[in-house]
């Protein structure tokens, strides 16, 4: 897609691509602009995905804060925030450590593996299963389900077969955390879930639906962005032997090495907003009720800040990355994903010398909002 992008970006910083179509926001400083804007840009635009008019049923999902605007949303983010401090993100840490190594040394043994299913799901879907105290046995479910849900695009699927799936999904996952919801009434744990409910806004505890929808977001938003980013810095090791050997040497480059992963192939590729009025953005004018598609995948190589953009530069600077989104929106779950990301990493190059793929093609999850290999054949040396 970065080929594409970059045609785009030389059209301008908002280009329509069909006539009568979506805007596409493609430089860094619009993009921000438009993030940073949320009453002229609505996120009932990226709503639209998760509950698009012809699905027929309710997304619990499509009403969790992510599409929410102002004041809404900061009432129900404030509820989750607390979850996402230093001090919960430590605990995790020392805890996932183990969890890690335990993922090194079966891919260390098996040689070849599935570097999705070995080692870049089961890290995140342990984690989210932490928060919200999950079946660790099911996270094969939540990755299916989590999948399920952000490959829904808003366009209408072409076979009946798709549009069943997509309900069958909803079904199982409504089920699954009614479960969880009802056990956690009854014997509450030192989890988000038992944390949302004892919540209150304004002295009243949330509805069915309010915590319904606080779970499908947590674990979608949560799930497959950091699955994505883990196996991306796998990519980027086959393309660049050499880097995971500096990291080897030197792990404080890890950080480093995770925000330029993000940048050169951001898991999070886009983001939507509808214009709530008339609106000029870099000269060009949008009406009132305009989609527009932020693409995030684009913004992090636009020339004017990322020289050389298609090259993945350890040492790059440049301006705070968009890779988490901005404004009101931004990612909560930034924190936690990146200690992931490093946690993963530090336990991974100092047991790995040299990860190869094993295969000519991969297959992508493309969806207009996320991109990640489905699947990594690799050869695990040590
Ligand atoms: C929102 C990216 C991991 C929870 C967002 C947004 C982006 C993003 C771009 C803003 C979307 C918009 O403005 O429309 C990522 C990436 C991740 C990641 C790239 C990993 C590499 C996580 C994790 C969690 C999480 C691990 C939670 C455990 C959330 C939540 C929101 C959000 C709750 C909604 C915030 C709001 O609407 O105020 N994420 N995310 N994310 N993310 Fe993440």
């Amino acid at each position: 897609p970065h080929a594409h992008l970059a045609e785009l970006r030389r059209r301008g910083p908002v280009v329509q691509v069909d006539p009568g179509g979506m805007w596409l926001v493609t430089r860094y400083d619009e993009a921000q602009q438009v993030l940073k804007s949320a009453s002229l840009f609505s996120s009932q635009g990226l709503r639209l995905t998760a509950q698009p008019p012809w699905l027929q049923r309710v997304n619990p999902f499509a009403d969790s804060l992510l599409f929410l605007d102002p004041p809404q949303h900061g009432r129900l983010r404030a509820l989750i925030s607390r979850a996402f401090t230093p001090a919960a993100l430590a605990q995790l840490e020392a805890r996932l450590r183990g969890v890690v190594r335990r993922h090194v040394a079966d891919m260390m043994d098996k040689k070849h593996v599935d570097f999705v299913d070995a080692f870049a799901m089961p890290i995140p879907a342990t984690v989210m299963g932490w928060l919200l105290g999950l079946d660790a046995s099911l996270q094969q479910h939540f990755m299916r389900w989590t999948h399920v849900l952000v490959t829904m695009n808003g366009v209408q699927p072409e076979g009946a077969v798709e549009m069943e799936r997509q309900h069958r999904t909803l079904d199982e996952m409504e089920r699954y955390f009614q479960g969880v919801l009802d056990e956690r009434r009854s014997a509450p744990r030192d989890d988000m879930v038992s944390d949302l409910l004892r919540a209150r806004m304004d002295g009243v505890a949330l509805t069915h639906h309010e915590l319904m929808s606080f779970l499908f977001l947590l674990l979608v938003a949560g799930l497959e962005t950091t699955v994505n980013l883990l196996s991306q810095c796998a990519r980027v090791f086959f393309q660049h032997p050499e880097l995971l050997l500096r990291l080897r040497k030197d792990p404080t480059l890890i950080p480093r090495f995770v925000e330029e992963t993000l940048r050169y192939e951001p898991s999070v590729m886009s983001t939507l907003r509808l214009c709530t009025q008339d609106v000029t953005l870099a000269g060009v004018e949008l009406p009132q009720g305009a989609l527009v598609l932020v693409s995030l995948a684009s913004a992090a190589r636009d020339e004017k800040y990322f020289p050389d953009g298609d090259r993945f530069i350890l040492e790059r600077e440049g301006p705070p990355r968009l890779s988490f989104g901005h404004g009101a929106h931004y990612c909560l779950g930034a924190m936690l994903s990146r200690m992931e990301a490093r946690v993963a990493l530090e336990e991974l190059v100092s047991r790995v010398e040299r990860l190869e793929l094993r295969t000519e093609h991969i297959d992508w999850t493309t969806s207009l909002i996320v991109r990640g290999p489905v699947t990594l054949p690799v050869e695990v040396f040590a």
